[in-house]
């Protein structure tokens, strides 16, 4: 699905986290995230095995595996987090290497701007929502560099 993200080799605990985020939408939860599609599939999967379904996704092939020609990156505000190959040590904070470039970029731009309206070519249906204290404030610094970090990472393998 087009924006939908690539799951295969992501922190089994991330997707359990973002699962109860979706799950709560909570609106004074400073980490909400809402999305109708997400909130619909939630419904019929009960809490007791998302970390099992989440450990299935994670175990899945890469889709894409990897340029083995990239070496690193050159501007890297990214990689103290998501890691210089865009895997990161830590499971609060999402692998972002063989991610799909479409729902990087949208993902980057809803933490930025957590309230955007969809853009072109994103289900109609769903409608995110996402805010984070840490990948909010960092993601309003916008620069041009990004979206090539962005394409970096999902050039990667994503394990
Ligand atoms: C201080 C640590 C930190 C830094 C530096 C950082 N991020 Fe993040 N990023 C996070 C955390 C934590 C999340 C998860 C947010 C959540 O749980 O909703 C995240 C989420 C994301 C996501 C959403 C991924 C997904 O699977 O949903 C993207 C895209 C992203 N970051 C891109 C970037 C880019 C590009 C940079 C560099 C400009 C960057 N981040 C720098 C901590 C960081």
């Amino acid at each position: 699905m087009t924006g939908a993200p690539a799951l295969a080799g992501q922190h089994p605990e991330y997707m359990v986290r973002q699962l109860e985020r979706f799950a709560g939408a909570d609106a004074d939860d400073p980490y909400r995230r809402r999305s109708t599609t997400m909130a619909h599939t939630i419904v019929g999967l009960p809490r007791s095995q998302w970390r099992r379904v989440a450990e299935a996704l994670s175990a899945q092939d890469c889709a894409f595996h990897g340029n083995a020609e990239l070496t690193t990156l050159t501007p890297n505000q990214c990689a103290s987090c998501h890691g210089a190959r865009g895997l990161s040590g830590d499971p609060a904070v999402p692998n972002l290497a063989g991610q799909d470039i479409r729902y990087l970029y949208y993902q980057y731009q809803k933490l930025r701007e957590p309230f955007l309206p969809d853009i072109p070519g994103i289900e109609k249906s769903n409608q995110p929502q996402r805010l984070h204290p840490v990948m909010g404030p960092l993601a309003a610094q916008l620069t041009d560099g990004v979206v090539s970090i962005l394409q970096y990472y999902s050039k990667l393998p994503c394990r």
